[in-house]
């Protein structure tokens, strides 16, 4: 398994400060990646027991090595954020005092060639973070013209969606689309050369990833239920990526804080605000430029935090 020494975690110092105001006991961390921000957190907080999930085996295996200093103080499993509840009562713990989720891909994935997320390789078109499940180029292989649009358009943010949609569409006629250098011709004959610093086929990547792995769906009741778990006085940071992410998280902060949602003109209230917690930060903490400068993936991550109202 490839290691990554470049590995840094993101907006890490100001995960460690939001978390570690209420002098936290447990901390869940429900997307450990490498377990970078779950080493620092128990650096940080000698008395802190963190629990660790994550959906890819690779990743919990590469935290297994990271956190083995910290054993005795750490619970590690394979599991989804979607099942919060159940993997707190299979551990035995309950009401964490922090619960940290750092939205998306992690560098180890990204970097790995296998793994297929990245057109920086060619490879097969996989995309799944846990390994199961459709593939990427299952869903290219399957999905209607229209579909491939929606999720274009929804996932990726990409203005020319019908152009590309319609691009892989005829290109799957003629030969199968199965890996990521197909994929990112098909793209790139579609929509032209590289203008400025964004590949083409970033948003096409962005776009497929999200919904192989259906992403942004779990996001929303699983804030919900780290919400419902946490302790009084206890805090949900929240990483985003992009602004998709980044819109979801607020709107649901902003629904478990008590607000509604709702589109405007909607008559009454369906979105069944529920005041469970405060929030902290009005808008995302941004890295500092240090930061972006020393890894540049950090340039689009935001950070919110809300806190647990005490009962
Ligand atoms: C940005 S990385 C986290 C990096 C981590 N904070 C670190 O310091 O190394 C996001 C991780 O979330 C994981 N993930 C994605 N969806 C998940 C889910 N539903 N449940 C648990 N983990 C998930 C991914 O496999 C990936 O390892």
């Amino acid at each position: 398994m490839p290691t990554t020494p470049r590995h840094r975690p993101v907006l890490c110092q100001e995960v460690v400060t939001a978390l570690a105001a209420p002098s936290p006991r447990l901390i869940v961390d429900a997307t450990l990646g490498l377990g970078g921000h779950a080493r620092a957190l128990l650096e940080a907080l000698p008395e802190l027991f963190l629990l660790g999930i994550d959906v890819d085996p690779d990743a919990l295996a590469q935290a297994r090595i990271t956190l083995a200093p910290f054993s005795s103080r750490t619970h590690l499993a394979l599991a989804s954020y979607s099942n919060l509840a159940s993997v707190l009562r299979e551990a035995g713990v309950s009401q964490p005092d922090g619960v940290l989720f750092d939205l998306g891909v992690s560098s180890l994935q990204l970097d790995s060639p296998e793994r297929g997320f990245s057109f920086r390789f060619d490879a097969p078109l996989d995309m799944r973070f846990s390994g199961r499940g459709m593939t990427a180029a299952d869903l290219v292989a399957t999905l209607s013209e229209e579909e491939l649009i929606r999720i274009l358009r929804d996932y990726g943010e990409e203005p020319r969606a019908r152009r590309v949609a319609r691009a892989i569409a005829s290109a799957r006629q003629r030969e199968p689309l199965r890996t990521t250098g197909q994929l990112r011709q098909v793209v790139a004959r579609a929509l032209g050369p590289r203008r400025g610093r964004t590949d083409p086929a970033t948003r096409t990547f962005q776009a497929l990833r999200i919904a192989t792995n259906r992403e942004l769906e779990g996001i929303p009741p699983a804030l919900a239920e780290a919400a419902r778990l946490l302790a009084p006085g206890g805090r949900l940071a929240a990483i985003t990526f992009h602004s998709l992410e980044d819109r979801l998280v607020k709107r649901t902060l902003k629904r478990l804080s008590g607000g509604c949602v709702c589109p405007p003109g909607t008559r009454g209230c369906a979105c069944n605000p529920q005041a469970l917690l405060d929030i902290v930060t009005r808008r995302p903490i941004r890295p500092a430029a240090a930061e972006v400068a020393a890894n540049p993936r950090a340039r689009s991550a935001g950070l919110r935090v809300a806190q647990r109202r005490e009962a």
